[in-house]
């Protein structure tokens, strides 16, 4: 049995996320060998440490109750530098101005010879080179599948199980809020910012909705899979994006009539990185409707290779990050 200590780092819906998927997973994670012992958990106000392992099912208690685990008074990187674990699941809020605590806690981890494994956009928006060779340098290891599409599988579909395949392009819907909001406005024929506070409800947004509204979020997904499949080096002001704010009910309704639905879609190649609303026949393998992503994968060898699915959600991007953590840890 290989015991893997890590920490869980931001424990908002994506960390309690992943506490419930391991709580849900033990029994599973030890019929593979591994056994995962979480040895701290921190959020904004402060972290529960226990190198014995914390309680996940107490934290997750604690959190709902109190608004906050913490029990002693130390931020990510303090406790990332003092407990000894080799594995930081890092579930910060995206901040793509700064990178907010989660780049400093990436850094930290790497400086620490930690590996790391992460659903925060934020820092592989903005330094995912640095990032990327700070990782190599220290020899740890970096996933960040639950960065792009939540649960449904794209970087690691097309750097693994596509392996040998050259990745031509990459077109898809990678927001499941502006996908929700078109697909409602054309079946209640209501304006953008009415249905907008309904898209709020779901809980999928990003904490400033304009993110999502104006092609922001897409394109920092893209800026990831350039990156991480394409083998650029690019940043999110290398992207043309515009977004759905401008979309009116009468031209979805128009362009229904027509066998048509607009989405708003992100495409990536080596050429041309663009998010834009688009037409898409209705038919058409990208014309997935309320909060689902898709992605159609087109490669030298294989074709054209679709897939879609939860693009947010608690449990679903923990989904992402175990299949990291089985893939980094579970073939040993
Ligand atoms: N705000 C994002 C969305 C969350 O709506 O898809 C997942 O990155």
């Amino acid at each position: 049995m290989k015991t893997v200590c890590c920490s869980i780092l931001g424990f908002g819906a994506i960390g309690q996320g992943v506490a419930q998927a391991l709580l849900m997973k033990k029994e599973y994670l030890k019929s593979i060998g591994l056994e995962v012992k979480v040895v701290a958990v921190v959020d904004s106000k402060g972290a529960t440490v226990n190198p014995q392992g914390v309680d996940l099912a107490d934290c997750l208690s604690r959190k709902k109750k109190n608004g906050t685990v913490a029990l002693e008074n130390i931020t990510g990187v303090e406790m990332i530098r003092s407990v000894n674990h080799e594995l930081v699941i890092e579930t910060t809020p995206t901040d793509i101005k700064t990178g907010g605590p989660g780049l400093q806690n990436m850094f930290a981890a790497f400086e620490t010879g930690k590996d790391v494994i992460t659903s925060n956009k934020g820092p592989l928006t903005l330094k995912y080179r640095e990032l990327l060779e700070t990782a190599k340098a220290a020899g740890s290891k970096f996933r960040f599948e639950a960065t792009v599409g939540g649960s449904m599988p794209i970087i690691n579909l097309a750097n693994e199980v596509l392996a040998g395949n050259r990745i031509i392009s990459i077109k898809g819907i990678l927001n499941g809020t502006c996908n929700y909001i078109l697909t409602r406005m054309l079946e209640e024929r209501a304006s953008y910012t009415d249905i907008l506070a309904e898209s709020l409800e779901l809980g999928i947004a990003e904490t400033d909705p304009t993110y999502d509204v104006e092609g922001i979020d897409t394109a920092c997904k893209l800026v990831i899979l350039a990156n991480a499949i394409f083998g650029l080096d690019v940043t999110y002001k290398d992207v043309e994006v515009t977004g759905i704010t401008k979309i009116t009910p009468e031209a979805l309704e128009m362009a229904y009539e027509r066998g048509h639905v607009i989405k708003l879609i992100g495409e990536v190649s080596r050429e041309k990185i663009q998010v834009a609303p688009r037409l898409v026949p209705i038919k058409h393998p990208l014309a997935v409707g309320g909060t689902l992503n898709v992605a159609s994968v087109y490669t030298e060898l294989a074709g054209e290779i679709t897939v879609t699915g939860k693009g947010a959600g608690p449990i679903e991007t923990a989904s992402a990050i175990l299949s990291d953590l089985i893939s980094i840890y579970g073939k040993n």
